[in-house]
């Protein structure tokens, strides 16, 4: 089942999904995070931070498997999601079983599969978080993906390297493949939470909730999942 929670602004919408993710936490100090990067989670980011500062949330007891990672950069390169995470979140939490692909391993193939069987051996996600790209993407399933893929390697369109330009210096610079989750993988997690604010995400938002489940928009299969909670903003929700 599908919950909608539409909120009046970004902020309020981040707020939200923060707050989910800490009561879980709460609830089961071991959860298994499914961690997402994008532009829409450092706010996320930045108020489980606030809150673990406070003292209200500790990551202590948990583990977390990031979605996806670009192949060809190494843990330490300014723009892999290595690096986004330790800014944005593990370098300021008590967070300290964290995963991510390596996308400078020698075969990113095997590196795909060693990464699924570290996810099926952790008993698979608790929470997923997700963003939404703006072509229906969850995190580098591009559409045409298949709805029961696993971690592997994907070749991202043109216009997910276009959204994600505005980090690297040059629009070549952009990796041309990224090692994600399948769809199926993430279909495997117990819950999941997605969050996707502003007028881009409003052909997504629809596509995703109101459309017919097909690889054409790879969220859309979320419509399946039997717990699932998707956070907009008004922005995002005018197509709806
Ligand atoms: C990126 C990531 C996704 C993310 C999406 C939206 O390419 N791989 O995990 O959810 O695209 O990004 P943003 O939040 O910057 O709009």
């Amino acid at each position: 089942a599908v919950k909608i929670l539409i909120h009046p602004d970004a902020e309020r919408a981040a707020d939200c999904v923060a707050e989910l993710i800490a009561a879980r936490l709460r609830t089961e100090p071991a959860t298994n995070l499914g961690l997402a990067t994008g532009g829409t989670m450092e706010a996320v980011y930045a108020r489980l931070i606030a809150a673990y500062r406070g003292g209200q949330v500790s990551f202590a007891g948990a583990t977390s498997f990031n979605l996806d990672e670009y192949v060809g950069l190494p843990p330490d390169h300014p723009c892999s999601y290595w690096r986004y995470m330790r800014e944005h979140l593990f370098d300021h939490v008590d967070l300290t079983d964290t995963h991510l692909p390596h996308g400078d391993a020698a075969d990113a193939e095997v590196e795909a599969a060693r990464y699924e069987a570290a996810i099926v051996a952790a008993g698979d996600i608790g929470l997923q978080l997700l963003g939404l790209g703006a072509n229906g993407h969850i995190g580098f399933n591009e559409p045409t993906s298949s709805l029961s893929s696993l971690t592997r390697i994907k070749t991202l369109t043109r216009s997910t390297r276009e959204a994600n330009a505005r980090y690297f210096e040059r629009f070549e610079d952009v990796p041309r493949h990224a090692i994600t989750m399948g769809i199926g993988t993430i279909m495997r997690a117990d819950e999941v939470v997605l969050l996707a604010y502003g007028a881009g995400k409003v052909d997504a938002v629809a596509a995703m909730i109101e459309g017919p489940v097909s690889a054409a928009c790879p969220a859309s299969v979320l419509q399946m999942h039997r717990k699932v909670t998707v956070v907009i903003d008004e922005a995002a929700a005018k197509g709806l």
